[in-house]
């Protein structure tokens, strides 16, 4: 965990593309960290692509905290950032400290992301901030909200983008390291991304964001749903299949063990 939250402000500042991926356990994300990635975020996602569930709401605070642990046991090198899941933070700015400081206390996560969509979550994270945890913003399409928003692009109207681009500003005002944007228009990415002075991660945002992320399990073909935005590098379903294929023939074949 040798990259921090200063380093990925220098990469902007170099025009330097910041390189970050999601991780749910410990020997992948060995994997991607040995790959050299900046920034690893324990995403609450692995409700979805580790723990089955159909979107990323019923993943609790105690299961975030237990990935988050394994997570960080392998990772050395990348800034490890974790997610608060729904409901531990929507309460209370209290409840959201009181979640922040398990995270941080419990884990080896350097900082912290939270959906930061709806007004008050500003002051909320400026509390977080306050008490020294650095935060990541999350705008744009926030699937902890995907009842209200559904799995959409947001800020495609010009209203609606001006509210995105109020909520990069008054997120970077309390100071948010970075900004998160998911699922949002290519020109709107760019322009948030010239305006605030810290780097944005997109997702799903287009090529004019300071750094991109990715769901691993997307990008190795292993998730069950795969958004529209995120490319499968690999279909690793197909290929893991084969093998454990062959491992059952060559047992039902008396090929294996060979002595
Ligand atoms: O949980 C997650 O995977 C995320 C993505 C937007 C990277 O927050
Ligand atoms: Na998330």
């Amino acid at each position: 965990m040798t990259v921090t939250t200063a380093n990925l402000q220098t990469f902007k500042e170099r025009g330097q593309p910041i390189t970050a991926l999601t991780a749910t356990e410990y020997a992948i994300a060995k994997l991607i960290d040995r790959a050299g990635v900046d920034l690893i975020l324990v995403g609450d996602s692995l409700a979805m692509v580790a723990l089955g569930h159909k979107n990323t709401l019923p993943v609790t605070l105690d299961q975030m905290i237990h990935h988050a642990q394994a997570v960080g046991r392998a990772v050395e090198n990348a800034l490890l950032v974790v997610d608060l899941p729904f409901m531990s933070y929507q309460e209370s700015d209290e409840q959201a400290l009181r979640s922040a400081g398990r995270v941080i206390k419990e884990t080896q996560a350097q900082a912290l992301k939270l959906e930061g969509g709806y007004p008050d979550m500003v002051d909320r994270v400026s509390r977080i901030v306050q008490v020294g945890i650095p935060v990541m913003g999350h705008i744009g399409l926030t699937p902890q909200a995907v009842h209200r928003l559904g799995f959409r692009k947001q800020g495609i109207d010009e209203a609606a983008a001006a509210e995105i681009f109020k909520q990069a500003e008054a997120l970077v005002e309390v100071g948010v390291f970075a900004l998160l944007l998911e699922h949002m228009p290519v020109e709107l990415a760019g322009k948030i991304t010239q305006a605030v002075p810290i780097p944005t991660i997109g997702i799903g945002a287009g090529d004019a964001c300071d750094g991109q992320i990715l769901v691993t399990h997307d990008l190795l073909g292993l998730s069950a749903w795969q958004p529209p935005f995120a490319p499968k590098y690999i279909d690793l379903s197909t290929i893991i299949t084969t093998i454990l294929q062959k491992y059952c023939q060559d047992v039902q074949d008396h090929n294996f063990p060979t002595n």
